[in-house]
């Protein structure tokens, strides 16, 4: 088994995954990094980006929605490195309309890819864990799965089953040292935020009690404390990095 750490995170050429991946290679972790196969050809581009080799990354080329073919992908993954320390699910999509409007399709879609694959990349790693004794698991949430969103029935129901799912992991990784916790970021400058008209991010801000949208290493930095020694007694806790947006 090797000595290096070892992370596997979702979603991982995103806004949000890349940053968390940035900050966990610096801090010494090798990553799997589940990249959906439409973004492949990104993959050499990525690392010459962010300044990776390729012994820093091993690649799951894998729709999280395909759940025999993504555990297969996955559980291979892991097989190959012998081990996984940390699993930051962080993939993760947004199909907006107002529940009037919203179709079924805008409905099952965001289901499937935010929640439904967390059974399909948690298990194999889970169980792992299990075996070694130890893990710390992040899934990312959202500040709209704590306080509800107009026009994102869909996706704050998934962000908010998302933390459910999260304290009752928590509860069974426990006796084997297996910390499972919740980031739930505010509005985050990625391409999911900064895709939006200019007034609609101005308007954003305007309600946001510290008036700026969050950093991308802002959030990585809140994944980085929880996978840290620091946090070794802190599981099924919800952590908002939001600006002040919400506090519950
Ligand atoms: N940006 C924000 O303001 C914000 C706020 C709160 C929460 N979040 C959450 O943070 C996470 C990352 O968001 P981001 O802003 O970096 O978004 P992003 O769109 O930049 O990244 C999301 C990643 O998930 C991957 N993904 C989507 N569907 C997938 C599937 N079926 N299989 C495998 N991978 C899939 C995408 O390919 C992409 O790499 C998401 O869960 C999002 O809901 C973002």
């Amino acid at each position: 088994m090797s000595e290096q750490k070892v992370a596997l995170v979702t979603g991982a050429l995103g806004g949000i995954g890349s940053e968390i991946c940035r900050q966990l290679v610096t801090a010494g972790y090798k990553i799997i990094a589940t990249v959906v196969p439409r973004e492949e050809d990104r993959e050499k581009q990525w690392l010459k980006d962010e300044g990776f080799t390729e012994s820093d990354v091993r690649f799951v080329l894998t729709n999280l929605n395909e759940h025999e073919a993504a555990t297969a992908a996955i559980q291979e993954a892991i097989d190959a490195e012998g081990r996984v320390d940390v699993l930051v699910n962080n993939a993760g999509i947004t199909r907006d309309a107002t529940f009037k409007k919203m179709s079924y399709t805008q409905w099952s879609e965001v289901i499937e890819t935010n929640l439904k694959t967390l059974f399909t990349v948690t298990q194999p790693v889970f169980n792992k864990m299990l075996e070694q004794k130890s893990g710390r698991i992040v899934n990312i949430s959202s500040v709209n799965g704590l306080k509800g969103q107009f026009g994102q029935a869909n996706y704050s129901a998934t962000k908010a089953g998302i933390i459910g799912f999260s304290k009752a992991l928590a509860q069974e990784g426990a006796r084997s040292n297996i910390c499972v916790n919740v980031v739930a970021p505010g509005y985050t400058a990625t391409p999911m935020v900064t895709a939006m008209r200019e007034e609609v991010i101005k308007s954003i801000e305007a309600q946001i009690p510290l008036q700026r949208l969050a950093a991308p290493t802002e959030i990585a930095a809140a994944v980085m404390y929880l996978v840290s020694d620091h946090a070794a007694y802190v599981t099924g806790e919800t952590l908002s990095i939001n600006g002040g947006l919400y506090m519950h």
